[in-house]
């Protein structure tokens, strides 16, 4: 029974570990290659208090967009590129590399936009190269900007590699899911196999008890062998 318990946590600790391994790699050659490895960090970075509660006060509207695409244009397509996929002339060589905020800002607050936009990467966890824009841009700029950058992500995406949710839809997820998926299945195989093993570890009187009852061996035989077993 103690064997039993502790294969079953190995196996446990073992699709834990290539569970996490599986999270690791999904970046590899999975439609979410545009996001580098520290992404998750910076996308998890606490958000200083006086942005914290902040929410765009800017309905998005034509001519809200239309100035949000102005102040792109002018400011932002250099690094995050014309359709925010990250790839604008001046991102080569970037390390970290510019989000593709087209697809980021569909899943990040308006209070995170607000504040990266304000207050640029200088500092840990981003270390980057984003620009602070509280000095170029006024409240309301930032929040155009936003609007825009929000609806690059709904026009071109419709149905593409992420769907309008990095996290629940698309290929990426799917991919992911099917790894989760396979990791539980070879689990439970490998938890029945070793179950089945166990049995053939039962102790010899209950061996010997199932083979009479099989019939494999006569009464005489039985009674004998397990006189045998009870003395040892
Ligand atoms: C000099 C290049 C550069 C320019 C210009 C620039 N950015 Fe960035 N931006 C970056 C880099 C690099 C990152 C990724 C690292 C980070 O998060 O700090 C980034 C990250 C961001 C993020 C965080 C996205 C995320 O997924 O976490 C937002 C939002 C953003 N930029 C918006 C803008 C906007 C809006 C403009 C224009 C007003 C702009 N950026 C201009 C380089 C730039």
């Amino acid at each position: 029974m103690m064997v039993k318990i502790r294969v079953t946590w190995f196996l446990f600790l073992a699709a834990m570990i290539s569970l996490l391994a599986a999270c690791d790699s999904a970046g590899d050659g999975s439609p979410m290659d545009g996001m580098d490895s520290g992404m998750m960090e910076r996308h998890m970075a606490p958000i200083p208090p006086e942005y914290a509660d902040l929410t765009n006060p800017i309905s998005a509207d034509a001519a809200s967009l239309a100035r949000g695409q102005a102040l792109y244009e002018a400011n932002c397509a250099t690094c995050h590129g014309d359709d925010g996929e990250g790839d604008g002339p001046a991102a080569g060589g970037l390390e970290p590399p510019p989000a593709p905020i087209a697809h980021t800002a569909q899943m990040l607050s308006d209070a995170y936009l607000f504040y990266r936009i304000s207050e640029g990467g200088s500092i840990a966890p981003f270390n980057s190269a984003m620009p602070a824009f509280e000095g170029n841009l006024d409240e309301q700029e930032r929040w155009e900007v936003i609007n825009y950058v929000r609806s690059l992500g709904g026009d071109m995406m419709g149905n593409d590699m992420m769907g309008g949710n990095m996290i629940m839809g698309g290929p990426g997820f799917l991919l992911f899911a099917g790894i989760i998926a396979a990791v539980v299945l070879v689990v439970i195989w490998l938890v029945r196999r070793t179950s089945g093993h166990n049995q053939a570890a039962e102790s010899p009187l209950e061996i010997l008890k199932r083979r009479y009852a099989r019939g494999e061996i006569d009464a005489e035989h039985y009674e004998a062998m397990k006189r045998e077993l009870e003395e040892e």
